[in-house]
């Protein structure tokens, strides 16, 4: 059971992953997460599925190494396998026809974006794709994303691919050359605030998908409580999909830092001991 059948090296950091879960593949939908706990003394991390393959029964993800949890995952290898895997979890996103469609991806976000970025192509929408990250291998699955999109941009910090930029250059430009009826954001959660104001700012809506600490992923434990417009929300059930309007962002960076010298002190103690 959740064996890895793929493993692929984005960047220093970046992996891609193919792992055995049929009864997830045959049920998730654009939006949808997992909860995914790597051996019996690891946390239980979300992470979003990327694609789900109906046929062979896996989930592929990306795993960023950012703390123990996801750095033991990027250790594994084809063979090895995670101990559990609980989902599809979440609200799905809500497809739709909206018109002309800004997805902006930053770093592993693009992983994210993609299944509905594809969703909203196959619904009929003209989908402009906005892919950022601090350098060149840090924007992935652009091939992937070039098959469902109309036009794709690319924006990296440091100039090494594209235009250099931060993603919401990209987003202006786009807004400012034509009518836009939706921007859809997902990635870092400074990059979703800025892209959600700059969609603000013209008046247009917008979704962010939150990706906050969470334990039970079923609404249960609170971890993953935040106010959107003003009442208590849940995001592994209510979201993780919001109109970024509504989200209390300050509120959000706090509580994804409310671990950080916690997470910390675990990383140091597994380097010792590895
Ligand atoms: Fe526990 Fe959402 S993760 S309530």
């Amino acid at each position: 059971m959740n064996k890895i059948i793929r493993k692929k090296h984005f960047s220093e950091k970046v992996y891609c992953f193919e792992v055995e879960a049929p009864l997830i593949a045959k049920s998730c939908r654009p939006g949808n997460f997992v909860i995914v706990r790597v051996d019996k003394k690891s946390e239980r991390v979300p992470y979003t599925i990327a694609k789900a393959d109906v046929e062979k029964g896996t989930l592929t993800m990306v795993i960023q190494e950012v703390g123990l949890s996801s750095t033991k995952f990027c250790k594994l290898n084809v063979g090895d396998s995670v101990i559990d895997i609980v989902g599809p979890l979440g609200s799905a996103s809500k497809i739709e026809k909206y018109g002309t469609v800004i997805c902006a991806g930053g770093g592993i976000g693009i992983a994210a974006i993609l299944p509905i970025l594809t969703a909203l192509k196959q619904a009929g929408n003209r989908v402009i794709s906005v892919l950022a990250g601090r350098t060149k291998d840090l924007v992935i699955m652009v091939d992937d994303v070039k098959a469902y999109s109309d036009e794709v941009i690319i924006m990296t910090d440091d100039g090494s691919w594209g235009q250099k930029g931060v993603v919401t250059v990209g987003v202006e430009q786009v807004i400012n050359r034509e009518h836009v009826d939706k921007v859809i954001a997902i990635g870092p959660p400074m990059m979703m605030k800025f892209t959600s104001l700059t969609a603000k700012k013209y008046g247009i809506p917008n979704d962010v998908s939150l990706n906050t600490i969470m334990v039970d992923g079923t609404g249960m434990c609170g971890a993953c409580r935040l106010t959107i417009g003003g009442k208590t929300k849940f995001v592994c059930i209510d979201g993780p999909e919001f109109n970024g309007d509504l989200v209390d962002w300050d509120e959000m960076m706090n509580r994804m830092g409310t671990f950080k010298n916690v997470e910390q002190e675990e990383m140091a103690h597994y380097n010792e001991m590895s």
